[in-house]
């Protein structure tokens, strides 16, 4: 099956990364979300990614034109759908909010629609069950910042077939990723070791092991990240990472995946990381302060 139309559901942080990847592969894109200011947050997000790249002159006029001629922003849900080959779903990560959005979705798309979520932690195999078509509904798990990443994740699901892992290992080929293939299971590859590794990291400062810098500045020199682990946690969302601790312990049932009480405590003061101005570094100045904890 060629893929030609892809629908982008949510134009947050993930979705219009998506959308910019796909567009400047040359598919037409329709970007989805609740609210017009969403939208064109995400529009205006893709406009100075590839301004950036213009002014490094990675890319010229013409092509940023025409990538942002291939976006359109779509509030309705149905509408949005209706003529699509691919949906591809990053919404937040609330499962009655993703089920409640596949029912709807698989009554509107096309009989022959392939049905992608971006989620980095919900079972592929319940959502694929609210559809009629569970043997075409996958997992197509991108990375932050999308078009700088070079993953992505491809989760087959009880009853995804092969044919549609295919199309997924083509169209993510042509957004220029590498793909895995990943028999469900929580956090598929990458967050079961991403969670416990930056958890492990926070630990270490509830237990004053090091400074927040320290810590940081030993795992990105001492292996080599590009980023600290409470970098990368305030990048990622505390919010995120707590979802997806406490996701864990209920699945493996272990207490081994156990999110540190530092981790909670910092979330429920809205300390989520850099969305929100505050997390491990303070953001409120041009260069972010690493935050005292003892
Ligand atoms: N959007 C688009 N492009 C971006 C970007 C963004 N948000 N941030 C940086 N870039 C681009 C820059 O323009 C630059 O492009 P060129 O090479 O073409 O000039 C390039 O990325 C490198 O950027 P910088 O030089 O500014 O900074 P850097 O070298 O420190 O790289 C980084 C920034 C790519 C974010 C790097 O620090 C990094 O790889 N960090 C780790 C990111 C990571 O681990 N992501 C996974 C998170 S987990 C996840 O997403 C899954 C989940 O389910 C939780």
């Amino acid at each position: 099956m060629e893929i030609k139309k892809i629908t982008v559901l949510g134009a947050g942080q993930m979705g219009n990364g998506i959308a910019q990847v796909c567009a400047q592969a040359g598919y037409e894109v329709k970007m989805r979300d609740i609210d017009q200011k969403f939208i064109d947050n995400g529009m205006a997000t893709i406009k100075k990614n590839l301004e950036r790249g213009l002014a490094k002159g990675k890319i010229t006029q013409e092509e940023v034109d025409g990538v942002l001629g291939r976006i359109t922003g779509v509030l309705d849900l149905g509408e949005s759908v209706k003529d699509a080959d691919l949906v591809i779903e990053a919404i937040p990560e609330i499962v009655k909010l993703k089920l409640d959005t596949w029912r709807e979705v698989d009554g509107a798309a096309p009989e022959g629609a392939i049905l992608a979520s971006n989620t980095s932690s919900i079972s592929i195999t319940q959502m694929a069950a609210v559809t009629k078509r569970p043997n075409l509904f996958v997992g197509m798990h991108f990375f932050n910042p999308v078009p700088v990443m070079g993953l992505v994740e491809i989760i087959k699901g009880q009853g995804t077939e092969d044919s549609t892992v295919d199309v997924i290992r083509e169209v993510s080929g042509k957004l220029g990723k590498k793909t895995v293939l990943v028999n469900e299971a929580p956090g598929f590859a990458v967050n079961r070791l991403l969670v416990p590794a930056i958890n492990e990291a926070i630990f270490a400062i509830q237990e004053n092991v090091a400074t927040v810098e320290d810590m940081d500045l030993a795992i990105k020199l001492g292996l080599n990240w590009p980023m600290g682990p409470l970098t990368l946690a305030d990048f990622v969302g505390l919010d995120t990472l707590l979802y997806i601790s406490d996701y864990f312990v209920d699945e493996f049932k272990d207490s081994k995946y156990r999110a540190p009480a530092l981790l909670r405590k910092m979330v429920r003061a809205g300390w989520v990381g850099r969305k929100s101005g505050k997390g491990f570094y303070d953001y409120s100045s041009d260069e972010p302060k690493p935050v005292r904890f003892h």
